[in-house]
């Protein structure tokens, strides 16, 4: 059964916020200062679309192609845009094979969505969304690393599971993101860590 996001779409943000409190946003949000006034944006499994109103609020040119697979995903993040914004953002049902031909963006963004993968697909997902990306564009990226501290590692293996059985992820391991940056070319350029580094956001840019 393919990845699918549907049946968890409602519960997504208050488990989420349950298990990590505020800081899948805080890794999310942490380097939108870096992002372009009048950037276009890729932002790419925006699940509920939880950092949209902030984002479209900090930086007021800003536009959004907005890729999301699940439907009911993409049915909340607009329900919860605000209507001043209604005309920055593009939604688009799809996943990397629906980005706009031939737009290209100075900013992609994957947030939580590359530990859902496996590593051939994981690259295949990078090698889609980068090649939309403006020579100097940046990749925001986030999400979660091999853990140092046993909870981390149960945890991890917990969130497998359970998304396993309600999402059909298809990854069963955190991928080797390292090797998926090298592959496209890009490197960390700002790093920040939270829970011991369990959880990273990064700026990656061209070498
Ligand atoms: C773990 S959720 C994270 C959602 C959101 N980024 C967040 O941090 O709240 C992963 C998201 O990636 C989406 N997704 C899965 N496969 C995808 C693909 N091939 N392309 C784009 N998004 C995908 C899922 O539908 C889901 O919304």
């Amino acid at each position: 059964m393919p990845t699918n996001f549907n049946r968890i779409a409602p519960f997504y943000d208050t488990l989420a916020f349950l298990v990590f409190g505020k800081r899948l946003l805080e890794a999310k949000k942490a380097f939108f200062p870096l992002i372009p006034h009048q950037a276009h944006i890729l932002l790419m499994g925006g699940g509920t679309g939880n950092i949209l109103n902030d984002l479209l609020n900090s930086k007021q040119a800003v536009t959004i192609d907005y890729v999301e697979p699940s439907q009911r995903m993409l049915d909340i993040a607009v329900k919860h845009l605000r209507s001043e914004f209604r005309a920055r953002v593009n939604f688009i049902c799809g996943d990397e094979h629906q980005v706009p031909p031939n737009a290209t963006y100075d900013v992609c963004t994957s947030f939580f969505v590359l530990d859902c993968f496996t590593q051939s697909h994981a690259l295949e997902f990078a090698r889609k969304v980068t090649s939309a990306l403006k020579p100097d564009g940046l990749w925001l990226f986030a999400d979660f690393f091999p853990a140092e501290f046993t909870f981390h590692r149960l945890l991890t293996a917990a969130m497998y599971d359970f998304f396993a059985m309600v999402s059909s992820i298809e990854a069963k391991v955190i991928p080797d993101y390292a090797g998926v940056f090298e592959d496209c070319g890009f490197t960390a350029a700002h790093e920040m860590e939270l829970m011991n580094g369990f959880i990273r956001s990064m700026v990656l840019k061209r070498k």
